[in-house]
């Protein structure tokens, strides 16, 4: 493999939303990837290297944002089995956030899963997260409770229908009271 020296040609482009368009994760990312997981998800059981080999070992759907200098600046993978997709996770970057990558990363996510049914687990407080996902069509199906460990944070269960293209733009976080609890049997949290 030639994980140095990769071709100009082969560095993301520039899409019109002003985001560089997500690429393939490689092994050689792991170890950013794994870095960025403690920035962003210190209280909640962080994935370690082991656990992004054994996704792209799995050969699920896992991208990232490099810029021009390879430095990872977000990353989001997708697992896909029979109907369903669910996001895995994804996270941008404390100082490139608000740029438009995280939107970039699950719009990938997204195309990649097809006619698929796509889930997620979000935590309840995550106000950002809760944002892009009703912004690309997101919602809320029911309430995990004390899913995080070991911060103990609820998460909601997220989905967005096979064909869904429309933004759903009345829903408010307040969708948590309405909103199942499902069970909290999960070992490995997905973000
Ligand atoms: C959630 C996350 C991936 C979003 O990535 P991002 O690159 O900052 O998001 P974008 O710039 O693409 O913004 C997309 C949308 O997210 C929402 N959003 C982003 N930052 C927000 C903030 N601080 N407050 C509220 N909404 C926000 C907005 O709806 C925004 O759309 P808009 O720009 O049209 O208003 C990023 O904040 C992150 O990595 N957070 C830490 C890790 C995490 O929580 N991951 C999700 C686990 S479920």
């Amino acid at each position: 493999m030639t994980a140095a020296g990769e071709p100009a040609a082969d560095r993301p482009d520039e899409c019109s939303s002003g985001a560089p368009d997500p690429e393939p994760m490689r092994w050689w990312d792991i170890e950013q990837v794994a870095e960025l997981e403690l920035v962003l998800f210190p209280t909640d059981s962080p994935w370690t290297p082991a656990m992004f080999w054994s996704e792209l070992a799995a050969g699920h759907h896992y991208v990232v944002i490099r810029d021009a200098a390879g430095r990872v600046d977000g990353y989001a993978g997708l697992s896909r089995s029979g109907d369903d997709a669910e996001v895995q996770t994804i996270g941008v970057r404390p100082g490139r956030q608000g740029q438009g990558l995280g939107r970039a990363l699950l719009q990938n996510l997204i195309g990649a899963a097809g006619n698929r049914r796509i889930l997620l687990d979000v935590r309840t407080d995550n106000a950002a997260a809760l944002a892009l996902y009703r912004s690309e069509g997101f919602a809320c199906i029911g309430v995990r409770r004390r899913y995080y460990q070991p911060s103990g944070a609820d998460a909601f269960t997220m989905s967005r229908g096979a064909g869904c293209s429309g933004k759903v733009a009345t829903e408010r976080s307040g969708t948590a009271s309405t909103a199942g609890t499902i069970g909290t049997t999960e070992t490995k949290e997905n973000r």
